[in-house]
């Protein structure tokens, strides 16, 4: 018999040896990213007030097609199914939603928290064997390198924004001027913050420098496989602030673009 087994013909579901309360981590994160996803997804789908002046929400960022300044490509394209409502969060945040839904630490945390398989380290899971990712549908979760190439994209694009949120239209000469305000400092926090937690992704270390085995012989992927652990090692806290944030500059904008905040310019 297996020694992972042993431990299930013993113990029933959620039993443990555990004496800390080890179920307030799991339900704190539950919470947490429950509380995340229904904020997203409201945002995602309102389609208004995601643009304030220089600012744009990250949550629509690159704004591919819509009604703001900010967009590439002009207005709603003639092409969107009528039964769908428009908005142009909904053509990008599969990109960065699929990042953060395969990333490794997403994975031990939401595995824990929603599916309780195990609810905990050391306490008693629903089935009786370990299944591991290696067959459908976990397996899919392997498509998280790719992911990663479009969340490098997502982060010069969002340093981008933050650039963009340094210059301001004058209101009597109407041309722009370079200034600082509190939303050009929460769009520039929300740049490093996501460029932290995206270089710090285990993929990103092992695309700079992992797949060598003699490392040292390489200085320049040395020094970026030494960068990207360095992220690495908090990529959990990256993680958290990252998403913290993001839903933050959202608020953040949309509260100036409906008049409930003032954005205070600094210069
Ligand atoms: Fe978390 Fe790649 S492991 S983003």
């Amino acid at each position: 018999m297996e020694p992972s087994n042993i431990l299930f013909e013993k113990r029933g579901f959620g039993q443990t040896s555990r004496q800390d309360l080890w179920w307030v981590r799991p339900g704190l994160i539950f919470l947490a990213l429950s509380s995340f996803i229904v904020y997203a997804t409201w945002a995602a789908f309102q389609g208004e007030h995601y643009a304030y002046g220089a600012y744009l929400s990250p949550f629509y960022s690159p704004e591919i097609f819509g009604s703001s300044p900010h967009s590439w490509f002009g207005p709603k394209p003639g092409w969107w199914p009528l039964f769908l409502p428009f908005s142009p969060a909904l053509l990008i945040l599969w990109a960065p939603g699929g990042m953060r839904f395969t990333c490794y630490y997403y994975r031990g945390a939401y595995y824990k928290s929603f599916w309780a398989d195990p609810p905990s380290c050391a306490v008693s899971e629903p089935r009786k064997k370990y299944w591991g990712e290696n067959s459908f549908p976990l397996i899919m979760q392997n498509i998280h390198r790719y992911f990663l190439y479009l969340a490098i994209l997502f982060v010069f694009i969002l340093a981008y924004d933050a650039w963009k949120a340094l210059w301001f239209i004058d209101p009597v000469s109407g041309n722009e001027t370079f200034g600082l305000g509190v939303g050009s400092l929460v769009l520039a926090t929300n740049a490093v913050l996501l460029g932290g937690y995206t270089f710090g992704c285990h993929s990103f270390r092992h695309l700079v420098g992992g797949f060598k085995n003699q490392l040292s012989k390489s200085p320049i992927k040395k020094t970026a496989y030494n960068c990207a652990s360095c992220l690495n090692r908090r990529h959990m806290n990256w993680a958290w602030f990252s998403l913290f944030w993001v839903a933050f500059s959202d608020f953040y904008v949309r509260m100036c673009s409906m008049g409930i905040f003032m954005d205070w310019r600094i210069f």
